[in-house]
């Protein structure tokens, strides 16, 4: 079985999770489900991310131990899961004991291959950012991200990035895949040509950490540690199960780790790389930064108690291009809530199968008419739908179902089934059974998103444990449809 292994960032335990740390996973959900369906042996990683002096610094400030703080707001983001309906293979969180070991591990072999010294660092840090700043990055006082930054000076060990500047440029010259979208792997080369300069790896000044080994008075650099939770997850030291992986899913915020230390570390250690680097954009609400001071977080807990997993994930997956930033407004995801799930998709379900229920007493004959455009147009999606998968364009995704239903709703209209009834009731049993056949079809194309409408769609067709092979296989015709229940209840905007 070809493997699959996707992750997410792992998410800061300073704070409570919100609609950012939802897009990513449902993204990464969708990726992971739709591999599933298509027959992959798939790892989907999340965790989160808990060391560091951000996340040290939130526990004093609530007064409480760092290992209790942890254990209570990691605990939020793991709750988060079930949701929204991502359904997670492993969930890491950087405190567990086989980490450390890991962490320690890949330390000793950067070092045994000779690329960490000890140093002292002079410098930027931005705590918010966990990031080491240059002189030259810094505007007005603050880091190219708006975060405010410190001065540190300590002893420090480094990291040899500089050796790998020309090793990288050539890596991403032979994949040119590697990171997506292309406006992004602009940057990063960009930033890579502009010269590299040794990473420092670790402080002295907080202990939240892990320690480095053979000098505990070091904590690792939050970032290293996180980085490798990635390998963690998939067995490092021992023999890796997933690895490399197939795509880190990643904020385009994060970029410079994923593409140039991350990757960096692992040519010093000796392991492949990860396949590709996809980063999305971000999400403002209503034209707005989210952020605390202005009390504009949107909180996806809320928003899915008002309308749902499966509207949010929809709305969040289809509103903008997956790599585009976007602006959140409530009055659209009503407004998809009404005219793609409900009025498009819901219709289309509720039509079909109220007429067979109640003119037919649920009964339709085993007549299939394979040849029909439609037909054809729906068991071809399947490519298409690779494409957009394995290209991140997740939107489009939604787009290519989408257009299905919409002709699926255009044949209900041409075909006039209600009239066939009277006129000719063969061709009306042909009629509806393309028609569940294409029901049949598009609730599989969308579980990989709406994946709780869908099994209920799958269910009143009497269907279970399905993969993209259903879609080859005849319509099960020995069943009974009874009146079915609307899918989607509308916003009422
Ligand atoms: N802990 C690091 C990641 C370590 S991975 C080895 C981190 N955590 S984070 O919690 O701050 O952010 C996690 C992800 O959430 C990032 O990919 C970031 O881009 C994403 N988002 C945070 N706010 C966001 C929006 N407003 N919109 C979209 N995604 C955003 O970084």
């Amino acid at each position: 079985m070809k493997k699959f292994y996707i992750t997410t960032p792992i998410y800061y335990v300073n704070d409570i999770p919100h609609i950012g740390h939802a897009y990513t996973t449902i993204a990464a959900d969708m990726i992971a489900r739709f591999k599933k369906l298509d027959g992959f042996d798939v790892m989907f990683l999340t965790g989160t991310d808990e060391h560091g002096q951000k996340v040290g610094k939130s526990a004093e400030i609530a007064g409480v131990d760092p290992q209790d703080f942890v254990d209570k707001v990691s605990q939020n983001f793991k709750d988060l899961m079930p949701v929204i309906d991502a359904q997670y293979d492993v969930f890491m969180r950087t405190t567990e004991e086989r980490h450390k070991t890991a962490t320690q591990h890949i330390w000793k072999v950067l070092e045994a291959n000779g690329d960490i010294y000890l140093d002292s660092y002079k410098g930027w840090y931005s705590v918010r950012d966990e990031a080491f700043y240059d002189a030259s990055e810094i505007v007005d006082g603050k880091a190219p991200t708006g975060a405010p930054v410190e001065w540190v000076e300590e002893e420090s060990y480094f990291f040899r990035l500089s050796k790998y500047q020309e090793p990288l440029l050539d890596y991403f010259e032979k994949n040119p895949g590697a990171i997506a979208p292309e406006g992004r792997k602009n940057e990063v080369l960009s930033f890579i040509k502009s010269g590299l300069r040794d990473l420092s790896i670790s402080r002295t000044t907080f202990s939240w950490g892990i320690p480095v080994p053979g000098n505990a008075k070091h904590i690792m650099y939050v970032w290293l540690d996180a980085l490798t939770n990635y390998i963690t997850a998939a067995g490092y030291p021992e023999k890796m199960n997933f690895w490399p992986a197939s795509l880190h899913l990643v904020g385009k915020d994060i970029l410079r780790f994923h593409c140039v230390y991350w990757p960096a570390f692992l040519m010093s250690a000796g392991l492949p790389l990860p396949e590709r680097v996809f980063a999305h954009g971000w999400w403002t609400a209503e034209g707005e930064k989210m952020s605390k001071s202005l009390g504009n977080v949107i909180d996806p807990v809320k928003l899915v108690d008002e309308f749902g997993a499966d509207t949010v994930r929809y709305f969040m997956m289809r509103e903008i291009s997956f790599g585009n930033d976007g602006d959140f407004y409530l009055d659209n995801l009503k407004k998809r809530l009404d005219s793609d799930l409900a009025n498009a998709w819901g219709n289309l379900v509720q039509r079909v199968l109220a007429f067979i229920a109640k003119n037919l007493d649920g009964k339709i004959d085993d007549i299939p008419q394979t040849d029909e455009e439609i037909l054809k147009l729906s068991k071809g999606l399947i490519n298409t739908l690779r494409q957009d998968i394995d290209s991140q364009k997740l939107h489009h995704y939604l787009e290519h179902v989408f257009e299905l239903i919409y002709a699926a709703n255009q044949y209900v209209d041409a075909q006039k089934p209600w009239t066939l009834r009277r006129e000719a009731p063969k061709r009306m049993m042909e009629v509806l059974h393309v028609l569940l056949t294409l029901i049949r079809d598009i609730a599989i194309y969308l579980s990989p998103i709406l994946t709780r409408s869908s099994k209920k769609v799958l269910e009143m067709l009497h269907i279970q444990g399905t993969t993209f092979e259903t879609l080859q296989e005849p319509l099960n015709t020995n069943m009974t449809i009874t009146p079915p229940e609307p899918l989607f209840q509308k916003s009422g905007v």
